[in-house]
């Protein structure tokens, strides 16, 4: 064996192991509580379980015996391995590639430089911790906070802070462990040689964290009649502190995150902080940035529903527009949570409740929806042109959209919205993928394949009969691509295989007249048994196809080695594309 693991990757080893399931593999879990799960401890013999796992916080402790620890130390005690063993066998689980010391001095220089500023932000974060607690010059954010309903306990969780007024604050405590050098390159401290500094001062700290639980930065609010410069104030980017991939509170909040697949992004610190308080314990924020891909790849590590919870003003729907250039690169789903005008989530929650905020977001609408409906809400649909304008500036939208039962189904939408046809905006749609030939090209001579199943699929099924009679059970509209056959679709099931008794009853002439073309129209081939069975192999082998493509393009996006949902889609492609082998097979005789 090498020489020493390097730090950073046993921390990476510590943060990617799932530690639910490495204990899963020695014992049986029951989930007991909110961030729990109990059994019986393997360290010592007992019939009632006192041995517990936290997952959000990645450790176990056995209340009998008193053994606890993180992962590694589990595998430690339980395989009674040296430490580097346990790390290399985690490391192996989790795809951590180690590296050990005896790189090169550039290289330990830059790693004891990052731990530096990692200690410095800490120590900071602890020191205007202290002086919110108890300090003399704390007294004044105390009581801003308590008006604020901020409360001792959550201020400790949140290890909010105070820095006090004057300016060597920090410097004096900080500058006998760490050069200046260090306080300045980390953002604690301005200026340079002996005109120093500190950054914060007269303000509320709110410190932020890395994935992994590392102080990286410091947001800092102004107090009330005593605004100077911005209401926040900043840690600049430092190399441990890079805005566009941290979400502030995400190290807290990522095991309620995982457990209930949601992840609220807020605008701010006091939003996650008073929903935190409050009991929901998914919110995250950006650190004075905007919301970009970073922030994407983070949330979809852990939530697959992304609620964006902003102010109703403008800013917030800017953020979510933003937010719409991502939605289809990560496996996340984006939903809008509109909230009353003028109130952020901090104010719902503290003027009516937890329990307000969670129910408006189970009306939060899809983020499509919402952009689409902004869009058009913008132009006067009582004119022709209007209606265009509208419909012209949502097709970048659509357009953008990859799967294609999401655009058509978005289509319609935006058709209602725009109070236009349908065909309307599927042909406008059309010209704008014009623009690029081999796409429209490849796209046509899909559809026209596709099409030509799916009607004669329809033809089949309007003649109704033996042939069709195991098949009509197992179709559904989304084997059918294109609105105008899914509409038939559901016609043909009305009628229910009687085409002649449906016409008498009905009064709908175009629905009669469009079952009875159906009807009457030559099958390509003798409409046999087995012919079905092909068109019907054809179809979904169809609709497989989409749903591969789609997980390819997912899988491609995944890190193989850190996402926990790569083996899943992965798993899922492989039995979609046997799937499909299964029913090439079958389904050569059409289209
Ligand atoms: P808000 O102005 O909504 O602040 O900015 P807030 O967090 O709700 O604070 P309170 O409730 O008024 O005390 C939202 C976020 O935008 C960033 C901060 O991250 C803030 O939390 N921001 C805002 C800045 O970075 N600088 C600013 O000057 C203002
Ligand atoms: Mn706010």
């Amino acid at each position: 064996m090498a020489g020493r693991i390097r730090h950073e990757d046993i921390e990476a080893v510590r943060e990617r192991t799932d530690i639910v399931k490495l204990v899963s593999g020695y014992l049986t879990l029951k989930k007991s509580g909110h961030d729990s799960y109990s059994g019986l401890c393997p360290f010592h013999t007992e019939k009632t379980p006192s041995f517990s796992v936290s997952p959000a916080k990645g450790v176990f402790y056995c209340f009998g015996c008193g053994q606890g620890g993180d992962g590694i130390k589990f595998l430690r005690e339980v395989e009674h391995l040296e430490f580097a063993e346990a790390v290399e066998r985690l490391a192996k689980e989790a795809g951590v590639t180690l590296r050990y010391e005896g790189d090169s001095p550039a290289e330990r220089r830059a790693a004891s430089r990052r731990q530096a500023l990692h200690r410095a932000n800490q120590e900071a974060a602890e020191l205007y911790h202290r002086m919110l607690a108890d300090g003399r010059e704390g007294e004044d954010a105390r009581r801003y906070l308590a008006e604020r309903g901020i409360d001792q306990e959550t201020a400790a969780t949140f290890l909010i802070g105070y820095a006090p007024g004057y300016s060597d604050f920090l410097l004096r405590r900080l500058a006998k462990t760490l050069s200046t050098e260090i306080l300045v390159e980390a953002g604690l401290v301005l200026g340079e040689g002996g005109d120093v500094r500190d950054r914060f001062r007269g303000r509320i700290t709110f410190p932020v964290h890395d994935l992994s639980g590392r102080a990286v930065g410091i947001g800092a609010r102004s107090m009330p009649g005593r605004e100077e410069g911005p209401k926040y104030l900043n840690s600049p980017e430092t190399p441990i502190y890079r805005k566009g991939e941290v979400l502030y509170n995400l190290h807290r909040a990522k095991g309620a995150i995982a457990r209930t697949s949601d992840i609220h992004v807020v605008e701010g610190y006091t939003d996650v902080i008073a929903m935190a308080q409050a009991g929901i314990e998914t919110a995250v924020a950006t650190c004075g940035t905007a919301l970009g891909e970073g922030h994407f790849r983070l949330a979809s590590r852990f939530a697959e529903r992304m609620v964006l919870a902003f102010d109703s003003d403008e800013a917030g729907a800017r953020a979510a527009e933003r937010a719409f250039q991502f939605l289809e690169s990560y496996p996340v789903r984006a939903v809008v949570l509109i909230l009353p005008e003028g109130k952020d989530p901090a104010d719902v929650v503290r003027t009516e409740g937890a329990e307000a905020l969670l129910s408006m977001t189970k009306e939060a609408v899809p983020l499509v929806e919402y952009m689409l409906r902004r869009t058009v809400a913008r132009r006067d649909l009582s004119t022709v042109e209007g209606q265009s304008a509208a419909v012209a500036a949502a097709l970048p939208m659509l357009e953008q959209l990859r799967d294609p039962i999401r655009q058509s189904e978005y289509g319609h939408l935006l058709a209602e919205l725009a109070g236009v046809s349908d065909s309307s905006v599927s042909i406008a749609l059309d010209r704008r993928l014009g623009g690029r030939p081999v796409e429209v090209r490849q796209a046509v001579k899909r559809a026209s394949a596709q099409e030509r199943v799916e009607r004669e699929m329809l033809r089949l099924l309007a003649r109704g009969g033996e042939p069709v009679s195991d098949i009509v059970d197992r179709l559904e509209p989304v084997h059918f691509q294109m609105a105008r056959n899914r509409e038939l679709f559901a016609l043909v099931h009305a009628a229910d295989g009687d085409v002649r008794g449906y016409a008498a009853r009905s009064d709908n002439d175009k629905a009669v007249a469009a079952l009875s073309a159906l009807a009457v129209e030559p099958t390509e081939s003798e409409p046999t048994r087995g012919y079905a069975e092909d068109v019907w192999a054809r179809l979904q082998e169809f609709a497989l196809k989409r749903r591969s493509t789609e997980v390819r393009s997912q899988l491609q996006k995944l890190n193989p080695q850190s996402d926990p949902r790569y083996d899943e889609l992965f798993q899922q492609l492989i039995a979609l594309d046997g799937e499909l082998r299964r029913l090439r097979g079958r389904a050569h005789s059409i289209g």
